[in-house]
């Protein structure tokens, strides 16, 4: 194993090739460790933090949600469980760039840029505006003008408070990625409530994925180094597509120039969640364990807990209500967009930034998978625990629908 030490980062690989120019050999790892990979940016995982050496060449798929397997012995294997370590995806041109954006991670004054200022835009913004204390300012975009100065006015006249908001301002085109993360809320067209459509979700795939294509060249043209957050559905579909349409060419050809998968992330598993807590608790059911997964909509698996006491048909119960929790909202003549704008975006995307476990739809083998995680210095770490095995053959065969439905 090579060591090399590389803008004060401890570089580790079995091979010359897979190292950036201006490294120093040295004998010893050092944190913070990142060992490098070459794998196949389709279906591979970017940047990501492991805990264990046994973590670094496991197969990606719903097993990475369990805990890894036993660890294996030695002086790495020990430097690793004691100081955890970074694995980054060389296959990627700006693997090292965003590496070191991780690296040395902001705690507060973070700049937002919201794109989109319809329903949950709005509700996403104004919950940022009173939760959001780590937020120095969000610029807001939408094509409409008039929604851009009515909130810039709106939220501009909250009512200070004893702890920082964030300044609100409008976006210009050109600056949509000068910020540490931009959320995306645009669509296309919700299906109104009379429109008899019943996936509303899949129903935008085709003119969102479009729209979102010129925002993802953006991102690569402008090698941006931040996050991109996905809120727009449906979500899990949209983010794997900003992804891959970020890492073609002009030609459509896969380069592997744009972002890396972790930097795109999908937010919508946050108002499943909190809908199935909201039915558990309306049917007495005991919810403290429960966890949501996979996407944000058809495939949504809830579970009453992940192992101890798991019950299957509470749980498949439980997942249905959430489900179609939204269709109960829109029967009674609203369209839902609180409870999503405050779930699965506002405080989820608060987590984020706090490095705090949240939901949110995350690349795994070439899909994004909804499930908890959270985000370190050292890239994206996922939560491991013990899933029991009617649970995990759930997960495993939602995560295979996925991969059928995103394959490129
Ligand atoms: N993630 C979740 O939990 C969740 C929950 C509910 C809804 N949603 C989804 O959020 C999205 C937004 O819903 P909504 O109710 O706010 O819709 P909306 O129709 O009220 O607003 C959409 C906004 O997008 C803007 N827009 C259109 N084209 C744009 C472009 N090219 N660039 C920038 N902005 C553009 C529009 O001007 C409009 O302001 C939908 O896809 C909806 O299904 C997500």
């Amino acid at each position: 194993m090579i060591f090399q030490n590389w803008n004060n980062i401890c570089l580790c690989g079995e091979e010359e090739t897979l190292f950036p120019a201006g490294g120093k050999r040295v004998d010893e790892p050092f944190a913070p460790l990142v060992f490098l990979v070459r794998r196949d940016g389709l279906t591979s995982r970017g940047l990501y933090a492991v805990t264990s050496l046994a973590e670094v060449n496991e197969p990606e798929g719903v097993a990475c949600l369990t805990p890894a397997a036993a660890p294996e012995t030695g002086p790495l294997a020990d430097f690793v469980a004691r100081h955890g370590a970074a694995v980054l995806n060389t296959a990627f041109s700006n693997a090292f760039a965003v590496l070191q954006r991780f690296v040395q991670p902001k705690t507060s004054g973070f700049r937002v840029t919201l794109v989109g200022l319809g329903d949950v835009g709005g509700t996403v913004l104004t919950g940022l505006k009173l939760l959001g204390q780590e937020i120095d300012s969000i610029a807001i975009y939408d094509p409409r003008q008039d929604m851009c100065r009515r909130y810039e006015m709106e939220l501009g006249q909250v009512l200070e408070q004893d702890r920082p908001m964030p300044q609100i301002t409008i976006c210009r085109e050109e600056d949509l990625f000068r910020c540490d993360l931009l959320v995306f809320t645009a669509s296309r067209g919700v299906p109104g409530l009379d429109s008899g459509v019943q996936d509303v979700r899949m129903a935008q795939l085709e003119a969102n994925r479009t729209m979102l294509a010129a925002y993802a060249k953006r991102a690569r043209q402008e090698h941006f180094t931040g996050l991109f957050c996905q809120v727009s559905d449906p979500v899990d579909h949209l983010a794997r597509g900003v992804f891959l349409d970020s890492n073609r060419d002009e030609h459509g050809v896969y380069d592997f120039a744009g972002l890396l998968p972790e930097q795109v992330q999908g937010f919508g598993l946050g108002v499943m969640a909190a809908r199935a807590a909201y039915y558990a608790r309306q049917e007495h059911v005991e919810f403290s364990q429960g966890r949501a997964y996979g996407p944000h909509g058809q495939g949504l698996v809830v579970a009453n807990a992940p192992a101890v006491g798991y019950n299957d048909a509470v749980s498949r119960h439980l997942t249905e209500l959430a489900r179609t929790a939204n269709l109960q909202v829109r029967a009674l003549g609203f369209k839902p967009y609180i409870a999503p704008g405050l779930s699965s975006a506002t405080i989820s995307l608060l987590q984020l930034l706090r490095g705090e476990m949240h939901y949110g739809a995350v690349p795994l083998g070439g899909v994004y998978f909804g499930c908890r995680s959270r985000m370190t210095r050292l890239g994206l770490q996922l939560f491991r625990e013990p899933i029991t095995p009617e649970l995990l053959a759930r997960l495993e065969e939602t995560y295979r629908e996925l991969k059928e439905a995103d394959r490129p």
